[in-house]
């Protein structure tokens, strides 16, 4: 395929109108949008109105025999993500598939079928892979200034009445299936070795609908490292979205824009192992005897590798045109979905 990659957009709810299409809208070089697919006809027309040209479908079948789309992005609901990818490759184009890939395990192995019979055509939506913040964390705790990292806090809070289809069981809704992706994917990465064990607490709270909207899920990996995650439509006064613990200092952002950073100086070291068993002086107090040298400081976030949440276009047609690697591949995806299955199974 040469020159632009002609898109068509199928589900133009708050994820396509909002997410999709701002975001091919920043690489006016790599796409063009040609066609929108939705059930509600205005959607479908306003994509035409804001793309001259493109056509709008209220009919998926018409959709996908649109011969003039090379690639379409699924944005539909979570619960038809795995029939849509199908129908789109059967079509024969490639596929950015939304989050969540599938609403079970089972039924997102199917994606590895498929990916075997459609190769180098499926591609996911984990964009929050690229965001600001959590870049930056991982290369400040690659960077060893926070010692051995042992526990790691990751919290999405906020406190809203939602009422929509996201809240409802029986449309797949509820925090694990939105925001749980995202967070699970950060979480597998973050822990930088194999998962040892999981457990996990689902509440529903205020949200108007029956399913989850505070979820707490707490990893142990191999390495001894814990990561604690919060996903939760039920808290007034939000903690940090990141905080780090590690032997040489700790990290905290509340706001994904700076980092409050304490750590060691890089030239000092800790002492070595060996209490002593004797009562001490009166006025020796509770470890306030080793005195070190500590650096406190807020820095910006500025990843050094740039990357911003809104880039994952740009990496999807490097990824189509073989310029470079998609980094998310559908087994990391999978394994998202296999682990949501197990905290299911656990609540
Ligand atoms: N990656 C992200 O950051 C992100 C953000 C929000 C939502 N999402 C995901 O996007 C998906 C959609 O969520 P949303 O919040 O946009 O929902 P939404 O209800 O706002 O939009 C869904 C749209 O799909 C349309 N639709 C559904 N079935 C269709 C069909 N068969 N043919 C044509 N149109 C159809 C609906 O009419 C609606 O316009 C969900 O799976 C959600 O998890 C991802």
């Amino acid at each position: 395929m040469s020159g632009k990659i002609k898109i068509g957009l199928w589900g133009i709810g708050r994820s396509g109108w909002l997410g999709h299409l701002a975001e091919i809208d920043r690489f006016p070089e790599f796409f063009e949008v040609v066609a929108g697919c939705d059930l509600i006809k205005e959607r479908s027309d306003k994509l035409v109105e804001r793309y001259p040209g493109a056509k709008g479908y209220t009919d998926y079948k018409e959709f996908l025999a649109d011969e003039n789309i090379d690639l379409v992005s699924v944005a539909t609901y979570s619960s038809e993500h795995v029939k849509h990818a199908e129908m789109v490759l059967e079509a024969g184009k490639y596929l950015f598939l939304e989050k969540p890939i599938g609403v079970n395990y089972a039924e997102a192995l199917k994606l590895k079928e498929l990916e075997a019979k459609y190769p180098n055509k499926i591609f996911i939506r984990h964009n929050r892979r690229f965001e600001a913040a959590f870049n930056h964390l991982l290369e400040i705790m690659d960077s060893g200034i926070l010692g051995e990292i042992y526990e790691v806090k990751l919290c999405r809070h906020r406190f809203q009445l939602r009422n929509d289809w996201q809240t409802i069981k029986a449309c797949n809704g509820g925090q694990l299936n939105n925001w749980g992706p995202h967070l699970i994917d950060h979480a597998i990465i973050l822990m930088q070795s194999p998962i040892k064990e999981i457990w996990s607490d689902l509440k529903n709270t205020v949200t108007l609908g029956d399913a989850e909207d505070h979820l707490k899920v707490i990893f142990r990996g191999e390495n001894g490292r814990v990561i604690d995650l919060e996903i939760s439509d039920c808290v007034r006064i939000a903690s940090p979205v990141y905080t780090v613990y590690g032997s040489r200092g700790s990290l905290v952002s509340y706001n994904e824009k700076e980092f409050e950073i304490s750590y060691l100086e890089p030239s000092e070291s800790l002492p070595p192992k060996g209490a002593k068993s004797e009562s001490p002086a009166w006025t020796s107090g509770y470890g306030g005897e080793i005195k070190l040298n500590y650096i406190n400081k807020t820095i910006p976030v500025a990843p050094s590798n740039g990357a911003k949440m809104t880039d994952i276009y740009g990496r999807l047609y490097k990824a189509i045109k073989g310029i470079e690697k998609f980094p998310i591949t559908l087994e990391q995806a999978l394994e998202i979905v296999r682990v949501s299955d197990l905290i299911r199974s656990q609540n």
